[in-house]
C-alpha cells in the first residue's frame, strides 16, 4: 500500500503537488529516466511530429468550429465565411487542411519506419496493435472531416464511402441507413458526422495516443538496430546504451520539429491546395446531388485502398472486403512477421527488397487511385492490388532462412496467380485480354525477386550477425 502521506523530494507547489498526485514519478518514469536507445535516427522523428500535428489539428479545429454552421443550407458559405471575413480565418483554415494529409504523410512514415525495424516484436504488439486502432481512427476522423465543407467531393466522396456499406450482405442497407441518419446524404448526416468528428473522435485519438505510449514505455523503444536495450544494463539498473529521453531527445527533436513547421507553414503560404491533391478542386462547388462529378476520387490518403476497392470486380461485396482486408493484413504484421531478427538491417536482401517494393506498390496504387479507371490502369490496379497482398505471404514466407522453403512458397503463389488468370480470361474481351497477357509480369517478378533471387543466389539469403550493442 502507497505510504500516506507520500513522500516527496520536492518543495514548495511542486512539492503541495506531488504529495496528492505522483507529478514528479511520472515526470521519471516518461522523461527524465525513461532511457531511450541511443541510436535513433531520423526516422524516429515522426512519433513526435506525429503528436505536434494531432495539437494542431485539435487548437485548429476549434477555431474552425467557432465560425463553422453544421447545416446543409449554410456548411459551404460558412467555409467561405471563414476563408474571406474571418480575420485569419483561411490561415486557421489551411492549418487544417494542409494539417490532415501532414498527419497521413508523418504517420505513414512512422508505420514504414515500425516495419523496417520490426518494431511489433519483441512484446511490442500491442504498441502495433494501438497503433493500428490509432491509424483506423484517423482515417474515419479525416473523412467525416471531409463532408463538412458540403462541397461536391465532400457530398460523393460520402456517398461512395456510406454506399459500401450497402454492399454488406443482410444488414447492409438498414447499416448505411443507420449511418446517414437518412434515405440520402443529408442534414442528419452532417450533423451527425460534425458531432463525431469534432467531439467524439478527437478525444478517442487523444486516449489512443496517451496508450500507445504508455503500452510503448512498458516494453521499452526498439530502434535501427533491432537490439533490446535492456538485455545489458549497468550496476545501477541502467541500460548501457541508454540515454534518458529528457534532456538528450527533447532537444534532438527541436530541429525536426523546426524543419517540419518550415515545410508545413510554406505549404500552408504558397501551395495550400497541392495541386488538387490537399484540397480538391471540385470541392469549391457546393455540394449538389443532382450533379455527379465526372470522376469521384477521395482524397491522396485514401486512395491507395480505393484502387484496392476498384480492383476487386467480383462483386461490390467483394470490394468492399478486400479493401477492409487490405488494412487488416497490417494488423497482423507481427503475427506474419515470425523472423527473430526485428531490423531490416540484419535481414537478407530478398527481406529488403521485399520492403522497398511494397512502399512502391503502396505509392503506385495511391497514384492509380487519383486517376480515371482506363483498361491499362485498371489492370495495373489489379496487379498492384495482388503485390500488395503477397508482400504479407512473402513477409511469412521471409520468416525463416531456409531457401528450400522459399522455392515452395514460389510455386503456391505464383501457381495461384496463375489459377486466377486463367479465370479472368476473357478472349471476347480484347482490351482486358491483351493487358492481362502482359501485365501479369508486375506479380511474378515481385515473387522472383523476393523469393526465387534468394533460393538461387546464396548471398541474397545472407542474415548479418545481430550485435550485443547498438552500433552508433
Ligand atoms: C496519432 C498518431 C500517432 C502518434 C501521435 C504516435 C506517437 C508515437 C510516439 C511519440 C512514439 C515514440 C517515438 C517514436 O518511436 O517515434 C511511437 C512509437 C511507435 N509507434 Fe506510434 N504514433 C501514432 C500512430 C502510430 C501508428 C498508426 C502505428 C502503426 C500501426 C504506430 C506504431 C508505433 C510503433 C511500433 C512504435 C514503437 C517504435 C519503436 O520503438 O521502434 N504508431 N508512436
Amino acid at each position: 500500500m502507497a505510504a500516506y502521506p507520500r513522500k516527496t523530494e520536492a518543495t514548495g507547489l511542486l512539492g503541495w503537488v506531488d504529495e496528492r498526485f505522483p507529478v514528479v514519478q511520472t515526470w521519471k518514469d516518461h522523461m527524465s529516466e525513461y532511457y531511450a536507445p541511443k541510436n535513433f535516427n531520423v526516422w524516429y522523428y515522426f512519433g513526435v511530429l506525429a503528436m505536434l500535428v494531432l495539437v494542431i489539428q485539435i487548437v485548429s479545429g476549434i477555431f474552425l468550429t467557432m465560425h463553422y454552421k453544421p447545416d446543409t443550407g449554410m456548411a459551404f458559405a460558412s467555409v467561405e465565411y471563414i476563408m474571406r471575413d474571418v480575420p485569419g480565418g483561411w490561415f486557421i483554415r489551411y492549418m487544417h487542411s494542409t494539417g490532415a494529409s501532414a498527419f497521413f504523410i508523418v504517420v505513414y512514415f512512422h508505420m514504414f519506419r515500425g516495419i523496417m525495424y520490426g518494431s511489433y516484436k519483441g512484446k511490442r504488439e500491442l504498441v502495433w496493435l494501438i497503433g493500428m486502432v490509432i491509424y483506423l481512427a484517423l482515417m474515419a476522423e479525416a473523412f467525416m472531416g471531409y463532408l463538412l465543407p458540403w462541397g461536391q467531393m465532400s457530398f460523393w466522396g460520402a456517398q461512395v464511402i456510406i454506399n459500401l456499406f450497402n454492399t454488406i450482405p443482410f444488414i447492409g442497407e438498414g447499416l448505411s441507413l443507420f449511418i446517414r441518419g437518412d434515405f440520402v446524404i443529408s442534414d442528419p448526416t452532417l450533423n451527425r458526422l460534425f458531432a463525431f468528428h469534432v467531439a467524439a473522435v478527437p478525444m478517442i485519438l487523444v486516449a489512443l495516443v496517451f496508450v500507445h505510449i504508455v503500452a510503448l514505455h512498458t516494453v521499452g523503444s526498439n530502434n535501427p538496430d533491432g537490439v533490446e536495450i535492456k538485455a545489458l544494463k549497468n550496476e545501477k539498473g541502467i541500460p548501457l546504451d541508454g540515454i534518458p529521453f529528457h534532456p538528450y531527445y527533447t532537444v534532438h527533436d527541436i530541429p525536426a520539429i523546426v524543419v517540419f513547421l518550415m515545410a508545413f507553414f510554406a505549404v500552408i503560404f504558397f501551395a495550400p491546395e497541392m495541386g488538387g491533391y490537399f484540397l480538391e478542386f471540385a470541392n469549391f462547388e457546393p455540394a449538389n446531388p443532382l450533379k455527379t462529378p465526372v470522376h469521384i476520387a477521395p482524397v491522396w490518403y485514401f486512395t491507395p485502398f480505393y484502387t484496392v476497392l476498384r480492383a476487386v470486380t467480383l462483386s461490390p461485396f467483394m470490394g468492399t472486403l478486400a479493401m477492409f482486408g487490405a488494412i487488416i493484413m497490417l494488423f497482423l504484421l507481427p503475427w506474419l512477421d515470425r523472423n527473430p531478427v526485428k531490423s531490416w538491417r540484419y535481414r537478407n536482401t530478398a527481406h529488403m527488397l521485399n520492403l522497398a517494393i511494397f512502399a512502391a506498390v503502396f505509392i503506385i496504387l495511391g497514384y492509380l487511385g487519383v486517376k480515371a479507371v482506363t483498361p491499362e490502369y485498371k489492370e495495373m490496379g489489379v496487379r498492384m492490388t495482388e503485390i500488395y497482398f503477397l508482400f504479407f505471404a512473402v513477409i511469412l514466407a521471409h520468416s525463416s532462412t531456409n531457401r528450400g522453403r522459399y522455392l515452395v512458397w514460389f510455386v503456391v503463389l505464383a501457381g495461384s496467380l496463375i489459377a486466377i488468370d486463367f479465370w479472368r480470361y476473357n478472349p471476347d474481351d480484347l482490351v482486358s485480354a491483351a493487358q492481362i497477357k502482359w501485365q501479369w509480369v508486375w506479380p511474378i517478378g515481385y515473387l522472383a525477386v523476393t523469393l526465387l533471387l534468394p533460393f538461387f543466389v546464396k548471398g541474397c539469403n545472407a542474415e548479418k550477425t545481430v550485435p550485443e550493442r547498438v552500433t552508433s
